[in-house]
């Protein structure tokens, strides 16, 4: 039996600040991770350059059933309180737009930081250790593949289900549940969508365009880039938007954002071709596309009224239904998760079960784009590491 003060189940983000801050402490720790290495998302994550927070973190970023939830932590431990121990490790980093940092070198100069200072603090990493059972007995036994555990504080850190092939599972949820907490609202978030079969014949062919664009869902706005893909559509303005998004909501995009089309077309030369004209404001091959399938008659003078706003509306509000979204396998996080409703926003503790603690994605919180998502996994676990 392996007795420890603290047991992590997840060396992800928020398993790892936990260890770390509650082995600074003093406290014997031992993580429990089942894939061969700590920190997989960490690593491939900000296209290996991890953004790993945001100058600009603010409770308005995340979205939650209880939007109150992540403010007390998050105000406790800021992008600033990461960012001085990365300075004091000497990794080098860089501000990219809108506050979002990343490393210069690679995010698994991360990795190595975090087993370099847990090593240090004598925190144990179990890795490919797989978790057979835990049972609430004068504290918490875990039993796993490679023996059994015990310890007074359990925390939950397995995340959520995005990117099954690199170790996502929902083991989190069903812990959850087995200590009778509840679990609402799971989807794939930040994610991009598909399209049905004939707005993916009709747009597919134009996968690898990318242009700026407004999009709106559900009273949300994002204005940044899009990309066509060959299966639907991608690119941060639409990751952000598929965070609030729901299954049958409508999506309005304005194709050219800060341009008064219906001023310009005022003034276009009516014997112009539909697509000349849109070349002014759109990609060459979506302009053509889109006057194909918007523009029957094809000259802008053989347009009545309703026709002309028609074409314009579409372009400035392009409204439709996704098909839904590219699921669990390509999305950045799992909206949803362990109600926070049962959960101390101090420290992460589960109000009915003491000892027991959730940090991460895991819980009913997530973040936008732009390292929000790993402020909050640093931000939970340093709440849970000051006290477990
Ligand atoms: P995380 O998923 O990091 O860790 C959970 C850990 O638990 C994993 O190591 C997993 O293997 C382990 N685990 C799962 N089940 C287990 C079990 N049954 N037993 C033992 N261990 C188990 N965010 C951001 O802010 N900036 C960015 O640049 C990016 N980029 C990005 C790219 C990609 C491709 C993805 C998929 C995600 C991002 N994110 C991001 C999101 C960010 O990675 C994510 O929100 C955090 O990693 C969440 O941290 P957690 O520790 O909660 O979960």
């Amino acid at each position: 039996m392996n007795r420890k003060d603290v047991i992590i189940i997840g060396g992800g983000a928020a398993g790892l600040m936990t260890a770390l801050q509650a082995a600074r402490r003093g406290r014997s720790v031992a993580i429990i991770e089942h894939e061969k290495k700590i920190g997989n998302k960490i690593r491939i994550s900000g296209g290996g350059r991890c953004n790993f927070t945001n100058l600009y973190t603010t409770p308005e970023n995340y979205i939650s059933q209880n939007p109150h939830f992540c403010k007390s932590a998050l105000s406790r431990y800021t992008p600033y309180h990461f960012l001085e121990w990365i300075e004091q490790a000497g990794i080098a980093w860089h501000e990219r737009d809108n506050g979002k940092l990343f490393f210069n070198k690679s995010a698994q100069q991360l990795n190595d930081l975090f087993t370099q200072a847990l090593n240090d603090h004598q925190a144990e990493i179990h890795c490919g250790v797989r978790v057979k059972k835990i049972i609430q007995d004068k504290g918490f036994r875990v039993d796993t593949t490679h023996g059994d555990f015990r310890a007074e504080s359990l925390v939950i850190a397995t995340g959520g289900l995005s990117i099954p092939k690199i170790g996502a599972t929902a083991f989190g949820y069903d812990v959850a549940r087995q200590f009778g907490l509840a679990v609402s609202g799971l989807a794939p978030a930040l994610v991009p969508f598909t399209l049905n079969p004939r707005m993916k014949a009709l747009f597919g062919p134009l996968s690898g365009i990318a242009l700026d664009v407004t999009a709106r869902c559900n009273g949300q706005v994002f204005s940044d880039k899009m990309l066509f893909t060959h299966r639907g559509l991608s690119g941060p303005a639409i990751l952000q938007i598929s965070s609030y998004w729901n299954p049958g909501d409508r999506l309005a995009i304005d194709l050219a954002p800060g341009t008064n089309l219906a001023q310009c077309f005022q003034y276009a030369n009516p014997d112009m071709q539909s697509g000349a004209f849109l070349t002014d404001f759109l990609p060459r091959r979506l302009a053509k596309t889109w006057s194909a399938e918007y523009f029957p008659s094809r000259k802008i003078r053989s347009l009545s009224p309703a026709g002309r706003d028609a074409f314009l509306r579409s372009v400035k509000e392009w409204s439709f239904i996704p098909g839904g979204t590219e699921g669990y396998r390509t999305a950045e996080v799992t909206r949803g998760g362990v109600d926070t409703h049962a959960i101390s926003s101090k420290n992460m503790e589960s109000r009915d079960v003491p000892g027991l603690y959730f940090v991460g994605e895991v819980l009913d919180v997530i973040g936008q784009l732009g390292g929000y998502n790993f402020q909050w996994a640093w931000a939970s676990g340093w709440a849970a590491g000051m006290v477990v």
